[in-house]
């Protein structure tokens, strides 16, 4: 059977849990597979508002297995948090989660170093990263230094392991950030009570997933963040550290390529984008602010406003080339519903010479062209059949699915589950 993947087209933030949460119905496994905290994934059900981080929003389905992939990294302490707010919520997570015995454990010194950095000890430069030790935890992977879930199966290789690798972040801390140092035991203790807790739920969870897939399961492989937050194909350095596109999915869970079947981007009808970094069609001032307060801006993990601007097509088609999307999920269409005219970014000029794709250099330097498209200025929220969307929303989604060539499967016209249109 199939796997399908859901895969951010822009910045992050483009309603992929929405998405996600609608697809999980006819899924019988849905697999995060790289990220960590930083996501938020905000669900929306029967008016009831749900906000996930590391977990997948699949585990409000009662039959439903969720996996957190290889290439997920997972703060312990955080990760127990959030378990438990959702079991508040009645829902069982233990019981259909399970864990890659490869991911990457994320300590306290991740967030503590990301933290320092983005005050700007080191360089004065900032990303505008969630402060989650994100970068950090993945730059210890890379380095063949970290701690993985599956070392925690042998308690007496793990715990000296830790010993070593606090040593050497305290001296570190202390060297280049004046960092008081971390005691191993109070680390120790949070990865306890994960192990306690978590211990039989920790797999090696490509085995299992090409083992369901073989047996007839059907996959949904879940990202975070977004194409262009990508660290290879994102606005590099002002990206994530690990690679939510197509091939990240298939590193991050182990499930061989030949499964793959839809890979859908999710786009949002406009554009936002959290942290630093370029973005060609930003609106400044009230206009930016216009959008921002239509569509309800503001970052679920850091609470942060969101940076607005048009619909880009040059980036989406970067994004349809780099994931090789064979489908579209448009949300936010509801957040339009109040212009004359809706610019489009069609294109880009470079010192006035038109660019045949996204520059990954001085993106900061591009000019867009744009096409105007007339607005329907009526309510459409919640609407769930194309044929009633107005005439003039119905023209901008067929025109948007022209520029790129790519079917637009789902429109999503506000966050309930059932404010959906599916297109075949
Ligand atoms: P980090 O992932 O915390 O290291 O942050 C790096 C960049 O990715 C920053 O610009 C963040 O704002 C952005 N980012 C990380 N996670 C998300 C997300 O889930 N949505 C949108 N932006 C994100």
């Amino acid at each position: 059977m199939p796997a399908n993947l859901v895969v951010g087209a822009q910045w992050g933030d483009e309603g992929k849990a929405k998405v996600i949460d609608v697809l999980s119905k006819d899924t019988d496994i849905i697999v995060r597979y790289q990220g960590g905290a930083n996501a938020g994934h905000t669900v929306v059900v029967k008016g009831k508002k749900y906000v996930f981080h590391l977990i997948p929003s699949g585990v409000i389905y009662d039959d439903k297995i969720c996996v957190i992939g290889n290439g997920v990294v997972i703060d312990a302490a955080y990760f127990l948090e959030e378990v438990a707010d959702i079991e508040k919520e009645g829902f069982d997570v233990r019981g259909k989660t399970y864990v890659s015995d490869s991911a990457h454990l994320l300590l306290p010194f991740h967030k503590l170093i990301d933290g320092a950095r983005e005050d700007g000890s080191v360089d004065g430069k900032k990303i505008g990263t969630t402060r989650r030790g994100i970068g950090m935890c993945y730059a210890d992977k890379m380095m063949r230094t970290g701690l993985r879930v599956g070392d925690l199966l042998n308690l007496k290789t793990a715990r000296e392991k830790l010993e070593h690798i606090i040593e050497e972040k305290n001296a570190e801390m202390k060297a280049l950030y004046n960092i008081d140092p971390l005691q191993v035991d109070d680390v120790w203790k949070d990865l306890m009570a994960f192990y306690d807790l978590w211990k039989d739920r920790i797999i090696n969870t490509s085995f299992y997933l090409n083992e369901a897939l073989k047996d007839g399961k059907r996959i949904l492989l879940e990202g975070a963040q977004g194409t262009g937050l990508d660290v290879d194909f994102g606005t590099y350095p002002y990206v994530t550290s690990s690679n939510p596109t197509t091939g990240g999915a298939l590193i991050g869970s182990g499930v061989s390529y030949h499964y793959l079947q839809k890979v859908i981007g999710i786009c949002k009808a406009y554009i936002t984008r959290v942290g630093e970094g370029p973005f060609p069609t930003e609106l400044h001032g009230e206009e930016g602010e216009k959008l921002r307060k239509l569509g309800g801006e503001y970052g679920a993990t850091t609470g942060r406003p969101r940076r607005c601007g048009w619909f880009d097509v040059e980036m989406l088609k970067h994004a349809i080339r780099v994931n090789g999307l064979n489908a579209i999920a448009l949300t936010k269409i509801d957040v339009l519903s109040d212009y004359d005219s809706i610019p489009v970014a069609i294109g880009y000029e470079l010192d006035g010479k038109r660019l045949d794709y996204l520059p990954s250099q001085e993106l900061d330097r591009v000019k867009p062209v744009y096409k105007f498209f007339p607005g329907w200025n009526s309510d459409i929220s919640g609407i769930n059949d194309f044929k009633k969307l107005p005439k003039n929303c119905q023209d901008y989604i067929n025109a948007i699915r022209d520029l790129i060539g790519v079917p637009v499967h789902i429109l999503s016209t506000g966050p309930d589950r059932d404010h959906t249109i599916i297109l075949g």
